[in-house]
């Protein structure tokens, strides 16, 4: 991890507390113990990495703007989260968060803790795909957790994730934000996020899972031509304007913390409700890849384990415990047709 000196984040430290004010090359150089000439070539560096300073020859420095970097410097000190993310990792670029976060999982990184990246040269999707990861377009995280679970209750946690996503993007930005069993996030239709869980278990309990998560946050129409298995989209796109990547992943540590905590605490029954009023599938027409095979039915309602009831037509209700839903259909009558409305 290539890291700053530092005394730039020193200098960073001081000209935010001044807030709009101008800060003194002299008064800057005194209170960290540098020449002036230090001081305006730590100024020089914090520009190269994006922070806009203005420099007045008389009044000396003030912070115009920061960069929209999920660097330490910027996330940790807006973390309004008792343990996520207080064990936090940055890298401008790495082959994936996931990978990562397994190989701190094996070091016996602490819960909570979180790999961050601007940049993923080998990020991973669900079915062995490749996740589009350009420097800086997306967030790309991975969060280790510790809680020992039973193995079909931990992979709940995928909807755990899916929930306060979905939540942050419609309180947020107000996008109709839905969740398409078990792992996406859509936006209109497309997919605009995606979840990977992946679990190390010891006999029928939990060791530590890790859950990856990508979020399509400011790409251009153009560079999600594709092709994707699913329609893709971007918040930038769906807004008319680019997000602050930053606000958004504070805002989800947040949710995501609080969500988690009930999930232990309560049982996933408790966000059950929650969960259906978020649903992308539930009362439509979908198709499910599960192998090689692909099913179609009627989504009918989660079991309280978080499985999904589905009518078919030469099976009756099956259900599904992992899948991709690879289409999501018209809307059908609960009314009408061959027990719907038990869902
Ligand atoms: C999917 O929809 O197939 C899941 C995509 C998960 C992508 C994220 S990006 C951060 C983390 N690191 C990875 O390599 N994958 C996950």
């Amino acid at each position: 991890m290539v890291r700053q000196d530092p005394t730039h984040w020193q200098v960073l430290h001081l000209l935010k507390e001044q807030g709009n004010d101008f800060l003194s090359g002299t008064i800057l150089a005194s209170r960290l113990g540098l020449t002036r000439t230090a001081v305006w070539k730590h100024i020089q560096n914090l520009r190269g990495m994006g922070y806009d300073i203005q420099s007045h020859s008389k009044e000396g420095y003030r912070l115009l703007n920061v960069p929209d970097l999920l660097i330490p410097e910027e996330i940790v000190p807006g973390l309004k989260t008792r343990w996520l993310g207080r064990s936090y990792h940055h890298f401008p670029r790495i082959s994936s968060t996931n990978d990562h976060a397994l190989l701190l999982a094996a070091q016996g990184a602490p819960h909570g803790t979180v790999v961050v990246a601007e940049e993923q040269t080998h990020g991973r999707g669900r079915l062995k795909r490749e996740w589009l990861s350009v420097s800086q377009k997306g967030i790309y995280f991975s969060i280790l957790l510790r809680t020992p679970l039973p193995v079909q209750i931990a992979s709940q946690t995928t909807l755990v994730v899916a929930l306060a996503l979905a939540k942050v993007i419609r309180n947020r930005y107000h996008l109709a934000s839905s969740i398409k069993w078990p792992n996406d996030i859509l936006v209109h239709h497309k997919k605009v996020a995606g979840i990977l869980t992946e679990i190390q278990s010891d006999m029928d309990l939990t060791r530590f899972q890790v859950i990856g998560v990508g979020v399509n946050a400011n790409y251009s129409e153009a560079e999600l031509a594709g092709p994707f298995r699913y329609p893709a989209s971007s918040l930038a796109i769906e807004m008319g304007s680019s997000i602050k990547r930053q606000e958004l992943l504070l805002d989800f540590f947040h949710q995501f913390e609080e969500e988690y905590s009930r999930f232990i605490q309560e049982g996933f029954v408790d966000l059950l409700t929650e969960l259906e009023r978020y649903s992308a599938v539930l009362g439509r027409v979908i198709k499910i890849l599960q192998g090689e095979e692909e099913i179609e039915g009627k989504a009918l309602g989660f079991t309280p384990e978080g499985a999904l009831r589905l009518l078919t037509k030469d099976r009756g209700v099956q259900i599904i415990w992992v899948g991709d839903v690879t289409r999501v259909g018209e809307m059908y009558s609960p009314q009408v047709g061959n027990g719907a409305a038990e869902g």
